[in-house]
């Protein structure tokens, strides 16, 4: 559907996710001409710069992210739409300035787009509804992370809700507007294939890895009260367990497939005291080397204290309580500094009921393995006999690279979100309840570790985590993906 005239605001509209994704994000879609004429995007901010300076940091930006793409022409188009406003987020009376610049389109779209730190959505949300701007056609989105833990996060939904209705709250999970994850659902619904088989009658585990080779990147400060636990499992590895396993939604309207995602959320086997430890490895990584780099430790990193136990490598066993997947492990795992970077999704189905060949010659069970990162693809294995006079069978990847199937490019989890909020399609963003299931899920994991846990186990930088994560999944007797 068409986009319609629209005012959107960014504050935080001087940071560093404004610039590296937002601006960039909004960029593109303009110079794609899926931006109507009549729209502008005004970042807010408390420093105290002109115009003409903000335009120029976000030109730089721009230049720097969306690389040779890059076009003068169409950056002078586009950069008649940005506007600069002075606002402390905390100082109501800075509202009103910004309520007069909008003033002069009532009518318009209005986006409020929360770039900032979490301790200031509320009091940026009380100021809006306070200057009259939470009209009927405003709407808000709100960056992660949404809270701490399960109290703060409904501190925040609670206010947001004083101001504005939950259709008009858009809380961004940029996982769930990657292309790759999208294409999830495709293969999922689009395909009569994999649904007759996707249940516990033929799936043995689902293995879900977030590898990233990145270590906090200067972030360490924020890291250190954050953890692996909270800034990728609670909401992206949650979100993508959450597709896999959702039964299907009758339409892909909002409700229809945010209400399955709940019901997965809801019937997640409860982790807590002992079975949260049992069933959690949680690591931390030393210096080692990523593909021939070495790099320090996370104790060596920028502002982090030198007797650290927040964790950077997390896995997790847990079951989800339905009748489609009771006793199937869903084995989850994320870390930074990790050997690769990778995202994907492992399904192993079950061994053949009854082999008729000898035991060293059938390799293994049917194995779909999704690739969501950094090259999307889909690979099934399916047993083959290798050419010779004996059966002796081999595993055959049936392999669909995306890459090369389609070549148009590739558009960012941000541009996509961004479409869908001024569009006003909700599918792709948590609705408030998901949030609070996925934090009380979590939050006995986190108490557990406090009461009962150790430190967590060291890895060597540029590896797969400690060796508790393979042996986790080998009391199961399965393996991770790359040790197969
Ligand atoms: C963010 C986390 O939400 O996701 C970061 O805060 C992490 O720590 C990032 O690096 C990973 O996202 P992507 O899109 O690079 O896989």
């Amino acid at each position: 559907s068409e986009v319609k005239p629209f005012d959107m605001v960014i504050f935080g509209g001087n940071g560093d996710l404004a610039m590296r994704k937002l601006i960039p994000a909004l960029y593109h879609r303009h110079q794609d001409g899926a931006l109507c004429a009549e729209g502008r995007i005004i970042a807010a901010s408390r420093h105290d710069i002109s115009r003409d300076d903000y335009v120029a940091n976000a030109r730089e930006a721009c230049r720097t992210y969306v690389g040779e793409a890059f076009s003068d022409t169409v950056w002078a188009a586009f950069a008649e739409r940005l506007d600069y406003i002075r606002v402390d987020a905390t100082r109501e009376a800075d509202f009103l300035p910004l309520a007069e610049l909008l003033g002069a389109y009532p009518e318009r779209t209005r986006v409020f787009y929360l770039s900032t730190g979490p301790a200031l959505f509320t009091g940026i949300c009380h100021h809006l509804g306070a200057a009259g701007l939470a009209t009927e056609n405003a709407r808000v989105v709100l960056e992660k992370p949404l809270g701490h833990d399960l109290d703060s996060a409904e501190h925040i939904n609670r206010e947001v809700a004083r101001v504005f209705t939950e259709h008009q709250i858009y809380r961004i999970d940029h996982y769930l507007g990657k292309e790759a994850v999208q294409n999830l659902i495709a293969l999922r619904f689009g395909n009569a294939l994999f649904e007759p088989l996707w249940n516990r009658s033929s799936i043995r585990d689902v293995q879900i890895t977030l590898a990233e080779q990145v270590g906090v990147e200067g972030r360490g400060s924020f890291y250190e009260g954050t953890g692996a636990l909270r800034d990728m499992v609670q909401n992206h590895l949650l979100q993508l367990l959450c597709i896999i396993a959702m039964e299907p939604p009758t339409s892909i309207n909002p409700d229809a497939v945010r209400d399955e995602k709940l019901k997965v959320l809801r019937a997640l086997h409860p982790l807590t005291g002992r079975s949260a430890i049992e069933n959690s490895v949680r690591g931390q990584y030393k210096a080692g080397a990523i593909e021939g780099t070495s790099v320090p430790g996370y104790l060596e990193e920028d502002g982090v204290a030198p007797d650290s136990t927040t964790e950077t490598f997390v896995a997790l066993k847990t079951e989800i309580d339905t009748w489609r997947w009771a006793g199937v492990p869903f084995y989850l795992r994320t870390g930074k500094r990790m050997q690769e970077r990778v995202a994907e999704v492992v399904v192993n189905f079950r061994e053949v009921p009854h082999s008729i060949f000898s035991e060293s010659s059938m390799p293994m069970p049917n194995r779909l393995v999704i690739t969501l990162q950094p090259d999307e693809g889909v690979e099934l294995y399916l047993m083959a006999k290798a050419p010779g006079d004996d059966m002796q069978l081999r595993p055959v990847a049936l392999n669909l690279d995306f890459a090369q199937t389609f070549t148009t490019r590739k558009a960012d989890a941000y541009e996509r979100l961004l479409m869908d909020c001024l569009r006003g399609k909700l599918t792709l963003f948590m609705r408030r309840d998901e949030v609070d299931a996925a934090w009380r899920w979590i939050e006995p994991i986190l108490d557990a570790w406090e009461q009962h846990g150790d430190r967590p186990k060291t890895y060597t930088a540029g590896t797969w985590g400690p060796a508790a994560s393979s042996a986790l999944v080998g009391r199961g007797g399965y393996c991770w993906h790359e040790e197969a």
